[in-house]
């Protein structure tokens, strides 16, 4: 098992179906609406195991030049609570903080806020609401030294 940044077709192919399979397909939300406009400029990881089989998927973009925001973190479904999503979610905190970051921001699903507190997030607030029925926490973490900035 192993962390990769998709870089072909076919990697991406089996990215984006991983994320739309966990995050929209039980809500039947067609294919591509998984994806939006920042896509084109984050870092996206993905944990593949035996024949490069996409085990857990997560991305990362900034807001401003210090925070940074993971999304659409998703994990097989019979891979779920056995210890991909954390080590997924540490490279996404690490690439972070190579890049600058000092704080992470996330909108949790309130049926995953138990996975980032264990993580060390902190509620700042409210998130957004999603097909009018997944509720949605404003999540933080302090990753660096220099403290949260906005801009
Ligand atoms: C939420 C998710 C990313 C977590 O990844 P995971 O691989 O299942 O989690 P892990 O096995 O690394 O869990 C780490 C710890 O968090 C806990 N945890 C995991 N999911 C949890 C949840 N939904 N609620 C509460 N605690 C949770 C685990 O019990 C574990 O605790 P432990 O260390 O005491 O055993 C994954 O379950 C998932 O994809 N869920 C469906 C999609 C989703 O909700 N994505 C998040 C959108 S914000």
């Amino acid at each position: 098992m192993r962390i990769i940044e998709p870089s072909d077709a076919r990697e991406f192919r089996k990215y984006y179906d991983l994320r739309w399979r966990i995050l929209r397909a039980p809500w039947n939300q067609p294919r591509g609406s998984e994806r939006d406009a920042q896509d084109g400029h984050s870092t996206h990881l993905m944990l593949v195991g035996r024949g490069g089989k996409a085990l857990a998927v997560g991305r990362l973009h900034f807001n401003t030049i210090r925070e940074a925001q993971i999304r659409y973190m998703a994990v097989e479904a019979p891979h779920q609570r056995s210890g991909l999503g954390s080590r997924l979610l540490g490279a996404l905190e690490d690439r972070a903080r190579a890049l600058g970051a000092a704080v992470v921001v996330l909108d949790a699903r309130e049926t995953a806020l138990g996975f980032y507190r264990k993580h060390g997030y902190n509620v700042r607030g409210s998130g957004h609401m999603l097909f009018n029925s997944i509720a949605h926490v404003r999540m933080i973490k302090r990753i660096g030294g220099s403290g949260e900035r906005g801009s």
